[in-house]
């Protein structure tokens, strides 16, 4: 039995997967910001760094593969009541506090001194491979106008840079880190709008977006079996380059420097 921490597991792609471990005989627990807490079910909003580290602390102290999930589409900006701009913390700041927090329960693996189990790994579910560059005089959108999608592209690019970062800092680590962009799935993101944008997106979706029982195969085939290399990524189960300006080695220390200031 593996043991599963997935972040934002409590809607989406991430509930998919919570429910298909839990069916497989499998602990999975899930964290959500609205959830009512269970044995297996957190409750924690993870826009907040001292709520992350929370979270991370009340986590078994081994843990097989974290999913990181969490994520809401902010369609205005959003400042958290630790004046952090809410789409950067959650999407970026406290993937990074997790993935540094729970890298010794993932290198402890489960099972792994008795009987080696599958590979520890961290999968980041985010738009790899979109990213658009980063303002790093203005990382929270604070001078620059908000426009959502900005923000989620700057997300986008900002994750890459995680995960390169976690594999320059944790050479000689068992955890894989996979980035993985699930392309167009339909989740609701239409929750998100008010009035005909809400129509239009849900419309939309229907038609472009796959639904989430097809998202989340090519997802547990990774957990299940993560890729050799310590950094790789993926787009709806196709493997991406991790080279590239996302991937820029310097600006991903540099990045996660400035994470840990904020945290
Ligand atoms: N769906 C897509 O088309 C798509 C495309 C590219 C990338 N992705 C990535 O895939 C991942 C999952 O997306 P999804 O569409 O499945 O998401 P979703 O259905 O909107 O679910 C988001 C999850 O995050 C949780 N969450 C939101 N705010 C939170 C907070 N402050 N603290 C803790 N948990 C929070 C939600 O639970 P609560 O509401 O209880 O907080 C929910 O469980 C995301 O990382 C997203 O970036 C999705």
């Amino acid at each position: 039995m593996r043991t599963i921490v997935v972040t934002g597991g409590t809607h989406g792609i991430g509930e998919g997967l919570v429910r298909h471990y839990r069916a497989a005989g499998h602990r999975v627990i899930a964290a959500g910001s609205t959830v009512t807490p269970g044995p297996d079910t957190l409750r924690a909003d993870l826009s907040s760094p001292a709520a992350t580290l929370r979270l991370a602390a009340a986590l078994p102290d081994r843990i097989d593969a974290l999913v990181l999930a969490a994520f809401r589409y902010a369609p205005t900006r959003v400042s958290t009541a630790e004046g952090l701009e809410r789409t950067f913390a959650l999407y970026v700041l406290s993937r990074f506090l997790l993935a540094e927090a729970l890298l010794p329960s993932l290198e402890r693996g489960e099972d792994s001194a008795i009987a080696p189990g599958p590979t520890p790994m961290i999968i980041n579910l985010c738009g790899t491979g979109a990213g658009r560059g980063l303002d790093w005089s203005d990382l929270q959108l604070a001078r620059t106008r908000y426009r959502p999608m900005t923000a989620v592209l700057r997300g986008a690019h900002a994750n890459d840079l995680l995960g390169a970062a976690f594999a320059q800092k944790h050479p000689e680590a068992r955890t894989r880190y996979v980035l993985y962009n699930p392309g167009m799935v339909d989740t609701g993101l239409e929750r998100a709008f008010r009035g005909p944008a809400r129509l239009l997106v849900a419309a939309a979706s229907r038609v472009l977006a796959a639904p989430v029982s097809r998202a989340v195969p090519p997802i547990t085939r990774l957990i299940d079996s993560p890729p050799p290399a310590p950094l790789s990524a993926f787009r709806a189960g196709r493997p991406l380059p991790t080279t590239g300006p996302t991937f820029d080695p310097p600006s991903a220390l540099r990045l996660t420097a400035l994470l840990r200031n904020l945290a």
